[in-house]
């Protein structure tokens, strides 16, 4: 792993001072590409306006004990219930990369989802995390053969689970890497570095996005020959949730790409009731999209997820200061987490419900 030097993360106390040293060690169009989202950014909006909309309900004297964030995903223990995105194109923050921020959700007992076009190889990843229940995002794009080995890779390196991402058959139109004329292939190729015979057709496949074969039934079928949990990431509504979880899918990740793909969707906490109505309990449900403070981890969880996703938090702990960054980020959530929670009078994830909340 690059170690870059004179990297400290000590001087960022909270989300505003996490942001401006991100912006500080970005080149304008990197920054564009890492804030921005597609067409008008009123996805992008509306997903951290969102939070907003909800207060919480504390309970006073409840004689609970120092909370505790530690939880299960998909069977797996983690010491708190969030998740790093995945998030490609990850050398263009810093030259490590996915390397750091697997690493950093390592440090802090997060879950770390590693993405189809990192910058690094699946496998030195993993190296980095060997401890960690890591999960590899992967594209449903191009040829059956292709993508499937991908996800014999995967498995080879010991990854714990897949994660889906289904709301990509093409990229979304986003207006400032179009005003910035951004070019970033070359840090997405980390995954084809070691396929020799088949590397540009694969990163062909991906590039063309084409997907007219790729259904929910051609999903299952790909996914046939691994025993790997997968879990489907971009559902918005109750309908794709029932079809994820009757595919054989273990979760769902309530997601809009952060605002990145289809621009004018519903807030992603405003969808996850309606998730969690149609599937809740059979299936572990997840949420990403405006997720900035520890206040907005619990009142996803409060609303029924089990796990958060953090896309642009980690991004930004990444340019601040590479792992230590990114742990940073992850440990600013943790901390205000554990203090909303005593101040809410609950001591655990478990005593984490919607009784919680009411409308701001
Ligand atoms: C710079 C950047 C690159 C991303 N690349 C991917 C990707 O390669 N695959 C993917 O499934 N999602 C990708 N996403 C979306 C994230 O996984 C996640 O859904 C989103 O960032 C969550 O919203 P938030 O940024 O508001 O936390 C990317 C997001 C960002 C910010």
């Amino acid at each position: 792993m690059t170690v870059v030097p004179g990297v400290n993360s000590a001087h960022i106390k909270n989300f505003g001072d996490l942001k401006a040293a991100a912006r500080n060690g970005a080149r304008q169009a990197v920054w564009d590409f890492l804030e921005g989202g597609a067409g008008a950014e009123r996805s992008v909006a509306a997903n951290t306006d969102e939070f907003d909309r909800w207060v919480f309900r504390p309970r006073i004297l409840t004689g609970s004990k120092p909370p505790s964030l530690a939880t299960t995903y998909l069977g797996w223990p983690l010491r708190m219930p969030v998740a790093t995105a995945p998030f490609g194109a990850d050398g263009l923050f810093h030259p490590d990369g996915q390397l750091a921020v697997a690493g950093a959700a390592q440090d802090v007992g997060a879950l770390a989802l590693a993405p189809h076009v990192s910058t690094h190889p699946l496998e030195k990843i993993r190296e980095v995390a060997p401890e960690s229940a890591l999960m590899f995002q992967l594209h449903p794009v191009g040829s059956l053969t292709n993508f499937r080995r991908l996800v014999r890779r995967a498995e080879s390196a010991g990854y714990r689970g897949l994660v889906i991402t289904a709301d990509c058959p093409t990229a979304g139109y986003r207006d400032r890497n179009l005003a910035n004329q951004f070019v970033y292939e070359d840090v997405m190729r980390g995954n084809y570095q070691g396929e020799k015979d088949h590397a540009e057709e694969m990163f062909g496949e991906f590039r063309a996005m084409s997907q007219p074969l790729w259904t929910f039934d051609y999903l299952a079928e790909a996914l046939a020959e691994t025993s790997l949990p997968v879990v489907i990431k971009g559902v918005l509504t109750g309908e794709d949730a029932l079809l994820s979880a009757e595919m054989g899918a273990a979760g769902v990740i309530v997601s809009n790409h952060g605002g990145r793909q289809l621009d004018c969707t519903p807030a992603t906490l405003r969808q996850l009731p309606e998730v969690v109505e149609a599937v809740g309990g059979r299936i572990s449900i997840a949420v990403d999209g405006g997720i900035r403070r520890g206040t907005d981890v619990l009142k996803a969880l409060a609303l029924g997820a089990d796990l958060v996703v953090i896309g642009r938090l980690a991004a930004m702990g990444l340019c601040a200061g590479g792992r230590d960054g990114v742990r940073r980020a992850l440990e600013m959530l943790a901390a205000e987490m554990v203090k909303s929670l005593a101040l809410l009078g609950r001591s655990s994830i478990a005593e984490v419900d919607r009784t919680m909340l009411q409308p701001a």
